[in-house]
């Protein structure tokens, strides 16, 4: 994969100080320790464009991306993080509400879910919102270097199944072993513009 052209925006806490943009934004989306902003690093070619964590709950703001001066990756909060104060939780829900709400520059959502395990209740219930939404979800199942390759199509399967969406449309991704980066960066490419991609 080459490296894309990718800089740094600005860090939004709400939709006072959202860009003043009108690329399509390509929100990255998932539990809190998924591994968002560790692909986000991965898909750029860059070490420490998005903060990576070693604890959940590591990005508390949306982090705006632009890529090649054609589009932008967002970096938004983890869901699922339990370890919240009720008002910083309040505080999240809104930004994110607003922001999936009201922003009309969203081209697509990349939902990552961990290769290792079934998608977990939040995943689902975060799935079906964005279905209702009526937002494009491409779903990436991030960690796949930790699966051993003999249950790797077993746990895609179990994905596919669960969230109800063609295997095909599962990307196996490692931002460790930088794979799968390509695949899912043609899937993005083809949201962004349909006519062109093949
Ligand atoms: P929050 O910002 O807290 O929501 O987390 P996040 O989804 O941005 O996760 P982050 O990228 O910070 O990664 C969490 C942890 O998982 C870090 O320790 C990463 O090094 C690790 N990690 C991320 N992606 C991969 C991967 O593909 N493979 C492996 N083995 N580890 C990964
Ligand atoms: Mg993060």
């Amino acid at each position: 994969m080459q490296p894309l052209k990718s800089t740094f925006v600005v860090s939004s806490s709400g939709k006072e100080n959202w860009p003043e943009s009108d690329l399509p934004e390509v929100v990255v989306v998932g539990r809190s320790n998924v591994g968002k902003s560790s692909f986000i690093n991965a898909l750029t070619g860059k070490k420490k464009l998005a903060y990576v964590g070693s604890t959940p709950g590591k990005t508390q703001l949306l982090n705006f991306f632009d890529i090649d001066g054609q589009w932008m990756l967002v970096d938004v909060p983890g869901y699922g993080y339990a370890k919240l104060s009720q008002a910083q939780l309040k505080k999240l829900g809104k930004m994110m509400d607003d922001y999936f709400g009201e922003r009309e520059n969203i081209a697509c959502v990349i939902s990552l879910v961990d290769a290792r395990h079934a998608p977990s209740e939040d995943d689902l219930d975060m799935i079906d919102y964005f279905r209702q939404t009526g937002r494009k979800i491409i779903v990436g199942a991030t960690k796949i270097d930790k699966v051993p390759k003999t249950r790797r199509l077993a746990a895609l399967k179990t994905i596919s199944r669960d969230l109800q969406l063609p295997l095909k449309n599962i990307y196996p991704i490692s931002s460790v072993e930088k794979s799968g980066l390509d695949e899912i960066y043609n899937a993005v490419l083809k949201e962004l513009k349909p006519e062109t991609a093949e």
